[in-house]
Order: structure tokens, then sequence, then C-alpha cells
């Protein structure tokens, strides 16, 4: 890794001080699908400030009431972050962000020929009139003032220098140049980015978007030559494909740069997962930083490397940004790899064993199929001989439900062979039948969910129900479990009962 004193004898022209102006509650959200509401924004602008990002763009206050009202409650949290709010070159849209009670205004119109002629039907001179004049009215107003020149990338070359100079004349304190649909490639960022640092004085910012795929990269250019401020969303989201994504940019310029922008970067793995969670945009498993592939691991080349020594095939450590690493079995899979699974879950095999199992795995492999830790456990165990027996086994489920009475669940269930059967209440049926399990099972095993996720796998009212969970029991072991069953309440059980029965033999085993 180099430090920054090395990359500016580069022929970088690194500014001292880079922003990072995150925009997940306002571009972010105008992801196609995503609305976020007052408490969902709350939770995401708290997280980043936890991170350490300088600035947070909350919304786009004239659009509604409901943006005003959240960028109050954010303000009433008192982060460290600074808080901005977009709007048009438009006095009023001004005005909501003082009714927002915000210092910070990111105040925008479109400035190129498409823009211009298409949208807003407005020739140059009144571009330039209407941007200085909401600048002018902003400062006005004691409002530090951020400008964009929508679609800057493809306005003329000349007219984009004039708007420029004309907020800057109108006291403009933060310029910035938005790709706002991503046509900007490393080569012409360079080109673009080094005229207008060198034109002006005050600092430039970037806003780039990711139409074919090139956000980071053009965002790192721009930084290289001279942007003190980049514009990034968690997880990439935006308008469309997505703006620069912000723990990309965070960890390459924390590892390939050398250049540490002070941000508390253990803490993107979960921000990542918390915005997955409430915009419903899931990652893809190869999406770098947070994908569930960043740091898994399955041939067995790779897996012996990273059993040596994590670097090798790894460039930064999931530990740095709070992901983990996954060593996954397959056809691939490797001894070594094997072998560290099996001791994961404490299975001892002999060398015969192992490589049964090593070869059961290979064939699942071969045949297509996904090897889950599951398969593993399943295959070890009945190599050791010790599942001729299914330790808990469902004999039978009804639940009984009033109007004004909870849920009673009735199940019977043989364990070790003996049948037992009870009845539980719970808050809904499903806690019911959990209840009456936990109850029947308590003198053979002490059961914790951890995680239960219910899915519809087909449509209409007679859908079929997945259940997955992860159950844990009191030394610590984890399994998971899995059903699916067009009774939901069903498919629950038989999902923590198929967790037990692997905890309960590997316990044995
Ligand atoms: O992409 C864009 O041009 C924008 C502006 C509002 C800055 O998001
Ligand atoms: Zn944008």
């Amino acid at each position: 890794m180099q430090d920054i004193e090395t990359l500016k004898r580069q022929n970088m022209n690194l500014s001292d001080k880079i922003y990072i102006f995150d925009t997940t509650l306002r571009d972010g959200e105008q992801t196609p699908g995503v609305a976020l509401t007052v408490d969902e924004k709350i939770q995401i602008a708290t997280k980043l400030n936890n991170l350490g990002v300088d600035k947070i763009e909350v919304g786009f206050p004239a659009s509604s009431h409901g943006e005003i009202k959240s960028a109050q409650k954010i303000k009433s949290l008192g982060l460290k972050s600074t808080l901005v709010g977009l709007a048009r070159s438009l006095d009023c849209d001004v005005d909501a962000i003082l009714d927002a009670d915000l210092d910070y205004v990111h105040t925008f119109i479109g400035t190129s020929p498409l823009h211009r002629d298409y949208k807003l039907k407005m020739s140059k001179s009144e571009i330039i009139e209407n941007a200085s004049k909401t600048v002018e009215y902003a400062k006005d107003h004691g409002l530090t003032v951020e400008f964009s020149a929508e679609d800057a990338t493809r306005t003329e070359r000349g007219f984009l220098l004039d708007v420029y100079s004309e907020v800057i004349s109108a006291g403009a304190d933060f310029l910035d140049v938005p790709d706002t649909v991503g046509v900007l490639t490393p080569i012409l960022t360079r080109e673009l980015i080094t005229d207008i640092v060198n034109n002006f004085k005050i600092p430039v910012s970037v806003h780039f978007h990711n139409d074919f795929g090139l956000a980071t990269a053009n965002t790192l250019t721009a930084i290289e030559c001279g942007a003190s401020q980049a514009h990034v969303t968690v997880n990439g989201l935006g308008e469309r494909t997505g703006n620069c994504s912000l723990e990309e940019l965070v960890m390459t310029l924390k590892a390939s740069y050398g250049i540490d922008l002070g941000l508390d970067t253990t803490r993107l793995y979960s921000l990542s997962t918390l915005v997955g969670r409430l915009t419903g945009v899931k990652m893809p498993v190869n999406k770098p930083i947070v994908g569930a592939n960043a740091f898994a691991h399955e041939s067995g080349i790779h897996v012996h490397g990273i059993l040596n020594n994590s670097s090798t095939y790894e460039p930064i450590s999931p530990e740095m940004v709070g992901h983990t690493r996954k060593i996954v079995l397959g056809k691939h899979t490797g001894a070594n790899a094997l072998k560290s699974k099996l001791k994961e879950y404490h299975i001892d095999l002999n060398e015969d064993q192992f490589y049964k199992v090593f070869n059961e795995i290979k064939s699942l492999g071969d045949s297509g199929k996904a090897v889950t830790d599951d398969d593993l456990i399943a295959i070890a165990i009945t190599e050791l001989g010790s599942a001729r027996e299914t330790p808990i086994i469902m004999k039978g489920l009804s639940i009984s439900m009033g109007a004004s009475v909870s849920p009673t669940a009735t199940v019977k269930l043989e364990i070790d062979g003996v049948e037992k059967e009870t009845a539980h209440t719970g808050v809904g049926p499903i806690d019911a039948a959990l209840n009456a399990v936990r109850e029947l099972v308590q003198d053979t095993m002490d059961i914790e969910l951890e995680e239960y996720n219910l899915e519809a796998i087909t449509g209409g009212t007679d859908a079929l129900a997945e259940v997955f969970v992860i159950s844990s029991d009191s030394d610590g072991n984890k399994s998971t479990g899995r059903s699916t069953n067009q009774d939901i309440v069903m498919a629950s059980i038989l999902a923590v009962l198929d967790s037990m029965n692997k905890l309960l033999l590997i316990k044995r085993a």
C-alpha cells in the first residue's frame, strides 16, 4: 500500500481533505420501487453518522410534507454529520429547506442542451439567471450552498464553466459535477475534472451515476484529479443503476490508495444489510465488499492459501468491513477446507470416514448441487453411524383459535421413541406451537431460535411456505433447519425440528 505523499509524487492532484457526501436517503431513495418511512430514514441516518460520513443528504424537502418532517426529525437527533437537503433552482424549494430546519442546500438546474430544450425550455441565460438567483437567495438565508449543474457531462464545456463561474459569484460554497446518466469514462473524467479544478478555487464535488458500471472508477479518477468530495450511496443505490457505492469507494481509497478517511469501516457490512432490508433491494452475491461471496472461498487451492494466510486471496480482511469469511463446500473443495469445516462443527472423523465424506461432497458438487453446511453435517453424521434414527419426530399438530382468545396449539412429538403431547398458547399460532415444542423437549435439550425467515414460494392462497431457521443449543452449537409446507405453522415447526435434530445428532456424535 502506498501513502498519500507517494501518490502525490506520482502526479496525482489529491486534495488534502476528501468529503464523503452520502445521498442514500435522497438519490438512493429514487431507486425504482424504494420508499422509506421516517423511522427507516432515521435508522439509516444514525448508522451513516456512526460510520462517520461528512454529509448526509436527507431528502428533497420541497417534494412532500413527509420529506420536511423526516428532515426535521433527523435534525433533532443532533448527529455529527452535516445534513443536506436537495432543492431545484427555485426560491420555494429553498424555503422548504429552511422549513426542514437544514443549514445546507444542494441546489441544481439542468444545464445540457437536452435539459434546456426538452425539460426546462429555458435559454442559456435563463439557466444562469435562475441558478445564480437561487444561490444568492439561499446565501441570504444563511445556508451553505452546493450547486449542481445537472447533466454536466453532456453540457457544452464553455457554458458549463460560465454557469459555475456565475454561481460562485453568487456565493456558492461547493461546485458539484453530476454525471447524471453515467456517460463518463475514467479518461474523460480526468480531462473534465482537471479542467474544472484548475478553473475554480472552491471545492469540487462529483456525483457519478453507474449506467455503464463505471461510477466508482470515475469517482476515484475525479479524486485523483483534485475533486475533494464524492457523492455516494450505500450499496450503490440510486436512479436506474445507481450511484457510486459508498463501501466500494471508501475501501478502495483505504486499501489501494492508502487514504484513510477516518470512517469506522467495520460498520459497513451492517449498514449495507440494514439498507438492503429496509429498501428491499438485495445485493447480488458478487457485490464487492458487502456481497455474500465477498469473502467466500470454495476452490481447494484458494482455501488452502486462505487457511495459511488470508491475504493470499483476500485484498482486505472481512473484519475491516464487519463481514465474515465463508468456506464453501462444493466440487472444488480441497481436503484442508473440509478439515476446517468439520473442526468448526466439532465433528471428528477417522481417515477412512473423512475420505468417504470428502468423496461424497465432491460427487454432490459434480451433480450440480450446492453443498450446504447442513448437507455436510448430515453426510458426516451418517458416516459416523449416528443417524440411524431421527431423535424427534412430529406426530401431530392442531391449532384452535377464537376471536377473543389466544391461539392454542396442541403438539404431539415422538422423542427418542416416546410419544409426548402438550397444549400451549401464544401470541399467534406459530408462537403457540413453538411454545408447545419447547415444553415437550425441555428434558432433552435447551433451544434458542436465533433467526426465522418465512417466504411464500408460490402465489395464491394455496402458496407453499418455505421456512428457514437458525437455532442454537446451550453449548453454543448452531444449526439451520428448513421446511416447505402449505401450512405455515407446520412448515415452521418442521423447520425448527429439523434444526433441533441436527443439533442433537451433532451432540450425540
Ligand atoms: O444525478 C443527478 O444529476 C442528480 C442531481 C439532482 C444532482 O441527482
Ligand atoms: Zn443523481
